[in-house]
């Protein structure tokens, strides 16, 4: 059967571009239309690859949503609305050099966060805006045993309300920051995950880290801060990183379960605009079997509670 595929769609081939991560895909026009073998020689190169990248391809809002459901069920983020006229469209649109521009892998607050994700460039900025991608799975196998044994034991907080934002004070960036207050963080979701976690898929264990981490579990924060320094150290090792410099109509297609991203914000005052699906995940489960849980699901932002109704929850009954 999928002979026929190969003979069909002109081969189409798969470039490795770095030594632990990402490859090109040549010779397929993504589309809502792509029969089965080639949706699954695309999803079988992101596993294996981790990130696959298309250039030149000419995808629509509508058609991107309809693609990403090729390969699972789309699901919308909590908390920020879809782009206008779409169901599901998260709209990266930057002005002002803003840019997700610190290590994460997707919506890791809640605890069943998104398989994949795929972005694509509307509007590449004219210099800078690349993205980087970094190898969780490699990252964890570059660990020293006693450290994989540690890791394997240890579970964290992850939230969508704890930005940094040091960098956007220093820049008086007071707008990002009521956005992320706003809306970002308008209602708090909290998940608690291992660090290691067991890819349902390729059966790799890869660290589960990123921005949204608030602690770890039984640590105080200085310990908590060190030894998630030492193993996020692993994972951004530039040998262990693939960057993308954009250009108008590229996609991007990555495993969400076995990676962590982030953007360079080295464009200046420049627009850069660029929409992503993401893709319903399973809820992942630790080295011992032991599965997330969601600890805060979607409760109103105690600050907000307090500018609103003068106290830090519901009112007491009196
Ligand atoms: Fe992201």
């Amino acid at each position: 059967m999928s002979l026929g595929l190969v003979e069909k769609t002109a081969s189409p081939t798969v470039t490795k571009l770095g030594g632990q991560i990402g490859a090109e895909i040549r010779g397929i026009t993504l589309s809502p239309d792509l029969d089965e073998a080639s949706v699954a020689f695309v999803y079988n190169a992101m596993l294996e690859h981790k990130v696959v990248f298309f250039r030149k391809q000419s995808l629509t809002s509508a058609q991107q949503e309809a693609l990403g459901a090729r390969f699972g069920t789309l699901v919308s983020h909590p908390t920020v609305s879809s782009a206008q006229g779409t169901k599901h469209i998260f709209e990266l649109k930057a002005r002002k050099g803003r840019a997700a521009n610190t290590w994460h892998a997707d919506m890791t607050f809640m605890a069943s966060y998104p398989k994949a994700s795929i972005l694509r460039c509307i509007r590449p900025s004219p210099y800078g805006g690349a993205t980087l991608w970094a190898n969780t799975a490699t990252a964890y196998r570059s660990l020293p045993q006693p450290l994989q044994d540690l890791a394997d034991k240890l579970w964290a907080i992850h939230t969508n309300n704890e930005y940094d934002h040091t960098d956007l004070i220093a820049e008086r960036d007071w707008e990002f920051i009521q956005w992320q207050a706003n809306v970002f963080a308008a209602r708090v979701f909290e998940a608690k995950h291992p660090v290691v976690r067991v890819h349902p898929e390729t059966g790799e264990k890869t660290l589960l880290l990123g921005q949204f981490i608030k602690r770890l579990v039984g640590f105080n924060l200085p310990d908590s801060r060190a030894l998630l320094g030492i193993l996020q150290g692993h994972v951004t090792r530039p040998e262990n990183t693939i960057t993308w410099h954009w250009q108008a109509g590229d996609v991007a297609m990555w495993d969400n379960r076995a990676t962590e991203h982030r953007a360079i914000a080295d464009f200046g005052q420049e627009e850069r605009e660029l929409q992503r699906v993401t893709l319903v995940g399973d809820t992942p489960r630790s080295v011992d079997g032991q599965q997330s849980q969601q600890v805060v699901n979607g409760t109103p932002n105690p600050v907000l509670l307090l500018e609103q109704t003068g106290t830090w929850g519901p009112r007491a009954q009196d």
